[in-house]
């Protein structure tokens, strides 16, 4: 592993939690959202630069401080998650050498710990195989037939939330998610471009305070973590 490269996808409207700023630029904790973002990230020496992918109309951006990092870069996204991440892993492809590692996180998780991203990092160092953050499933979860009727209870055994930082070999995800959207399939994280790709991933459990801010009460959320954290 030479060095490791963070793509953060920040293109997205916002729609499921409405209002007039998108959720990316709402202020939790004294800061907008997408601030905590970065500095999260910015706060490992291990990541090398991080490319952020926005909107082309937005001009919101000028507001977060940590985009004037000399770290960061920003790139145009695009219509959905997968082809603002692709946004970015193309520049990083014309910048970066064939043993780079990328990790891709959500502009709209603020609540990234260091220690979370740095276990993420030495673990995909140690197995050579591509990593992510992801929580055990802790809900009894129901099977429901279109009537509304349970047909059956799912073991929750082996199942895990995805979340994001997701760490891969830089080439081996473009290739991975190109495929994808070029056979228009809609890939809703990177590990799903690598598992049909035959390649192996594997989780580390990250907090289940690394919520992606979602809907309103998701930022009530995020700003307590972050207060909290922040010793207020
Ligand atoms: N994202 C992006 N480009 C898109 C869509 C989403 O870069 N075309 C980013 C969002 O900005 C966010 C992350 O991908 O940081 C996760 O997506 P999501 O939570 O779905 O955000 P939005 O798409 O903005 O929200 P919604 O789906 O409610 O509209
Ligand atoms: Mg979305």
């Amino acid at each position: 592993m030479n060095s490791i490269w963070a793509v953060v996808p920040a293109a997205g409207s916002g729609r499921r939690l409405g209002g007039e700023i998108p959720k990316q630029y709402r202020e939790i904790a004294g800061a907008p959202l997408m601030e905590h973002t970065l500095r999260a990230l910015l706060e490992s020496p291990d990541i090398r630069g991080i490319v952020v992918a926005l909107d082309p109309s937005d001009r919101r951006a000028d507001a977060i401080n940590s985009l004037a990092d000399v770290r960061v870069q920003t790139t145009p996204g695009g219509a959905e998650r997968a082809d603002s991440v692709m946004a970015g892993l193309e520049l990083l492809a014309q910048q970066g050498s064939e043993d780079d590692w990328v990790l891709v996180h959500d502009a709209a998780r603020p609540c990234l710990p260091l220690e979370s991203l740095t276990e993420l990092i030495d673990r995909a160092r140690q197995s050579g195989e591509g990593v992510i953050l992801a929580e055990p499933v802790a809900d009894t979860l129901k099977q429901v037939a279109e009537n509304g009727q349970i047909s059956a209870t799912v073991d929750r055994q082996s199942l895990w939330r995805a979340q994001t930082p997701q760490l891969f070999p830089l080439f081996a995800l473009r290739a991975a998610l190109g495929r994808c959207l070029e056979e228009g399939l809609s890939v809703t994280d990177e590990a799903m471009a690598m598992e049909r790709a035959g390649k192996p991933v594997h989780v580390v459990e990250g907090p289940s305070s690394n919520i992606k801010v979602t809907v309103e009460a998701d930022l009530a959320f995020a700003d307590l973590v972050l207060r909290k954290r922040g010793g207020q």
